[in-house]
């Protein structure tokens, strides 16, 4: 894969400091959508940082604020523009510089939406994040508004500062883009085609943050298990580490890191090496991430899965004799097109045989440019929304059941701090990522223990902690 030298831009982040020298600049940052997203504003608050801006939560107090956007549901478009609404007067009061990023920003007719009737000092895209610094310089020297996006595929990006969220748990992102159009999804179109991160320099990354005492490392990517997967059959991967399952067993070489996580996989590309990893590497969560979308083999025909309900059953049922103790989460999107009472029947009926651990449930939103927007037999909002809460009754009785059979379990937990339900307790997670509160002591912060559950809270589980 191409990797683009990013050392020109990047003295732009020293002549904004430059600028901003001695002004005790803020800035303030919204991340929408996914972790993929979150993962890139970590990158683009390393830059900022280095560019002499300190964060604030208070919007008010901002001298920059940047969205950083995400287009794969319509009600993130709507959130936006209500924000630019908003800081449309802080604009007008103070100057505050306007900086819009991210998928949204890829799409031709948003930008063009913006342009028109909203205020903004820069608008950069998916592909242009390293050029962020120069186009900000631009923007404050030549006090015009720039619109910085490309159209590109196939790049990779290494070497942006990077100003991490967590001191224990971070992600890091594997590979970008992705191949599948999946005909409901936006993403292929706004993140561009499939590329994977060379395994040296994700190594390196995860050398890094071990050294700086992270413990759990999550791996990121549209479609993680198809790890260098277009470079192998392309027949230009250079890399020794050629596979998903292989990059999975350098990482849990990694010392100091003590969990490993990814998402999100495919479940096409679940072959046998990468269970076989999960099975054998003793750092990998044995909690995964599935994602079902439909149970219907019509619908996920329609939806370009390639997979059908069988299929996935099958795959659940191989990983199950598998890995022992493997449990999963997913996610569904109700009201696809054309989709009928047997289709959603049959996704109520793969959530009961699988028990998800976790569903990530939405409601089918149309995105322009995608194969699904063009369908006939769109689904009526009324009854999206009564399937919808049919899912979400069966999740949460599936929820009380799966929760029931924690209680006197001991389950390793690494301690992240102190609990936002009740500040008395420390709080983790399981590896089924369910929320664990708990007495202890602030010193244990940072560690793993073993805690025995107690009770069980609906969205979260009670312990005790076994030994110190
Ligand atoms: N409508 C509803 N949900 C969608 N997703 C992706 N595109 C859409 C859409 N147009 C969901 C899928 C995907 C998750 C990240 O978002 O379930 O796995
Ligand atoms: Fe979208 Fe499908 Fe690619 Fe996931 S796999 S990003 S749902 S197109």
């Amino acid at each position: 894969m191409t990797k683009i030298n990013i050392n020109e831009e990047l003295e732009y982040v020293e002549k904004v400091s430059k600028i901003n020298e001695g002004k005790n600049l803020k800035y303030n940052i919204l991340t929408m959508g996914c972790q993929l997203n979150e993962n890139d504003s970590e990158k683009i608050c390393g830059m900022v940082e280095k560019m002499g801006y300190t964060k604030t939560d208070d919007i008010s107090l901002a001298d920059l604020v940047i969205y950083n956007t995400c287009c794969v549901r319509e009600n993130a478009e709507e959130k936006l523009f209500g924000k630019l609404g908003e800081v449309k007067k802080l604009k007008e009061a103070k100057g505050t510089i306007i900086a819009i990023g991210g998928c949204m920003m890829q799409e031709k007719h948003i930008v063009d939406k913006i342009k028109k009737s909203y205020k903004y000092d820069v608008i950069f895209g998916t592909h242009t994040l390293h050029k962020f610094p120069k186009d900000l310089y631009n923007a404050i020297i030549e006090n015009k508004r720039i619109t910085d996006i490309l159209d590109i595929d196939g790049e990779i990006i290494e070497g942006l500062p990077i100003k991490r969220d967590d001191n224990i748990r971070a992600s890091v992102t594997i590979m970008n883009g992705c191949n599948n159009f999946c005909t409901y999804c936006i993403v292929p179109y706004v993140r561009g085609r499939e590329r994977s991160r060379s395994s040296e320099d994700i190594l390196k990354e995860i050398e890094d943050l071990a050294k700086a005492g992270y413990k759990e490392i999550t791996l990121l990517g549209q479609n993680v298990n198809s790890y260098m997967r277009v470079e192998r059959e392309k027949g230009i991967c250079t890399d020794k580490i050629n596979s998903f399952a292989k990059l999975l067993r350098e990482v849990n070489k990694i010392d100091g890191i003590e969990k490993i996580r990814f998402i999100s996989p495919h479940p096409k590309d679940f072959t046998d090496d990468v269970i076989e990893a999960i099975r054998d590497l003793d750092k990998v969560s044995k909690f995964i991430h599935l994602p079902l979308q439909s149970g219907s083999t019509n619908i996920l025909k329609t939806m370009n899965r390639v997979y059908t309900k069988e299929e996935y059953l099958n795959l659940v049922q191989k990983m199950k004799e598998k890995i022992p103790n493997v449990k999963f989460s997913t996610d569904i999107i109700v009201g696809f097109p054309e989709e009928n009472e047997e289709d959603f029947e049959n996704t109520l009926d793969v959530v009961r045989k699988v028990k998800f651990e976790q569903i990530f449930m939405f409601i089918y939103s149309r995105r322009v440019g995608t194969p699904a927007d063009k369908m006939e037999n769109q689904i009526p909002e009324e009854i999206k929304h009564k399937r919808f809460d049919k899912l979400k009754k069966l999740y949460e009785e599936i929820l009380a059941e799966n929760n029931k059979e924690y209680i006197g379990t001991t389950q390793n937990i690494l301690v992240e701090g102190y609990s936002k339900i009740n500040s008395e307790f420390l709080t983790g997670r399981t590896d089924t990522n369910k929320v664990v509160i708990f007495k202890g002591d602030s010193k244990l912060i940072g560690r793993f223990i073993q805690i025995k559950i107690i009770s069980e809270h609906m969205w979260y589980l009670k312990g005790e902690i076994l030994n110190e």
